[in-house]
Formats: structure tokens, sequence, C-alpha cells
């Protein structure tokens, strides 16, 4: 672990910023506000990587739509493919999108084997797709990338929000930073989450409402950009920094 942990260092070194995309809770829109960060990010000009850490339900490669499932290049390392100017990684890319269960394979094994042979080279931003939860995966992500700032994903459910409190508690606790919390697919007017995110002291980053239209978009980078999600999202990645 501790070699391990020095090899997935130095692969990191060349990359200005890590924002770790996460939730307590799953379904939320994580997935989604990776990969559109990741495609704003670009569109800016910066150069940036995705890194979809979900193994258990990896889902930025459908919303990218990226389907070269080709082993990747070796060179002292795996170099990530690209999609839509992105360097990607994901655990699809190993098991070419065939259904892999994982049921008694150690998850974190496999969480450092990618991150200590993956070659990013240098990057403005590595956008990580986190799992869901707050349960041992997590954790290991969150030991083993030093230096990420966390990005919260929630909806305006008190179900959400319930588990996404005990997220915020935990990085609280371990005194790492929060850049803040997007509250997404919101519906209606409510202020219940802005009211929490108060009480803990940590930043409302601004909603994303639901957007009926989004599924036509998905696996078509090209069109996420015009979608009304994107339209809120983008005011929302202004206020991170
Ligand atoms: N603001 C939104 N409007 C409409 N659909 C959304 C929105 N956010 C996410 N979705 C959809 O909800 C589903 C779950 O989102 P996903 O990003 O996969 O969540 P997670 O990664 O947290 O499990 C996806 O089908 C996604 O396209
Ligand atoms: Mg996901």
């Amino acid at each position: 672990m501790e070699a391990r942990a020095s090899v997935i260092d130095k692969r990191l070194k060349d990359i200005k910023n890590i924002i770790s995309v996460a939730s307590g809770k799953g379904g939320v829109g994580k997935s989604l506000v990776a990969s559109s960060l990741a495609l704003n990010l670009k569109k800016k000009g910066y150069k940036v990587g995705l890194l979809d850490l979900d193994l258990y339900g990896p889902s930025s490669h459908i919303i990218l739509g990226f389907s070269d499932f080709s082993f990747p290049k070796e060179d002292n390392g795996i170099i990530p493919p690209e999609v839509f100017g992105i360097k990607f990684m994901s655990i699809v890319i190993f098991t070419e999108d065939k259904p892999s269960a994982f049921r008694g394979v150690d998850i974190t094994n496999i969480i450092i084997e990618i991150l200590a042979i993956t070659q990013w080279k240098k990057l403005d931003y590595l956008i990580i797709d986190m799992p869901p939860g707050i349960g041992d995966e997590t954790l290991d992500v969150i030991n083993l990338i030093k230096d990420s700032k966390f990005l919260v994903v929630t909806t305006p459910s008190k179900v959400a929000m319930a588990a996404v409190d005990k997220l915020l508690l935990m990085l609280k606790e371990q005194k790492l930073p929060i850049l803040g919390v997007v509250e997404n697919m919101k519906m209606k007017d409510g202020s219940f989450v802005k009211d929490r995110l108060k009480e803990l002291d940590i930043k409302y980053l601004g909603a994303a409402n639901y957007d009926s239209e989004l599924e036509e978009s998905i696996g078509k980078p090209n069109q996420i950009q015009n979608t009304n999600f994107m339209k809120d999202f983008e005011k929302i990645v202004q206020k991170i920094g």
C-alpha cells in the first residue's frame, strides 16, 4: 500500500486541480455533473481528464458517448484514450463494457491499480466521478488521492440530503476542502437544501432544474452543451473556485 501510494502521487503530480464529484446518494446526477464539468472546462480551453471510479455503476462513458473499447496504448503506463478532447479512464476500458461482477473482488485494489497505471501527464483539471455513498471505496479514494477538492451533488429530496449530510460531515471532520454543493433535478421552489447548507457553513453553488429533454442528448456531448441543464450548470461552474 505504501509503495503504491507513492506511485499514485507520482502519477498525479502534474495535475494542477483535482475535483472529486461525490454524493452520499446514488442517482442524483454525479456522473452527469462530472461529465458536464469536464466538457465545460474543456470548452474553456483547459487540459482535462475524467476518471470514472464508480466501479459498480460506471456511466460517464455512456454520457460522453465513449465507445472505443480497444485496449489503450501503453507507454510506461496506460495512456488514457480521448473522448471529445477529454482524457478518459474508466473500468469499462478494461472490461470492454461487458458485465463485470466485482463481488468478492477487492475494489480498493482495482482503484489502486487504475490510479497507479494511468499516465495523465499534464492536466489543468482531473475530474473524478466518485463511487456513491460513504462506503469503503469512497474512503479509499479519499485517502489515496491527496489534494482533491470535493464537489457534492444532491437532489432536493430529504432522503438524498440526509445521506449527503453524512458525507459533508465526514469531509468536514477530515478537514477536506469542499467546493460546495449542487442541487440537481430541482422541480419546484424550496430552500431546505440551501438552509441546511447554511447551518453546516458549506457553500450552496446553485440549482440545476430537472430537464425533461436531457435524455435525448445523453451520449452526444455536442448536444449536452446546448441543453437547459448545461445552461443552469454553467452558472454553477462560475461559482466554483
Ligand atoms: N437535471 C437533470 N434533469 C434530467 N435528468 C437528469 C438530471 N440530472 C441527472 N439526470 C439523469 O438522471 C439519471 C442519473 O444521473 P447520474 O448522473 O447517472 O447519477 P449518479 O451518477 O449520481 O448515479 C441519468 O439518467 C441522468 O441523465
Ligand atoms: Mg454515476
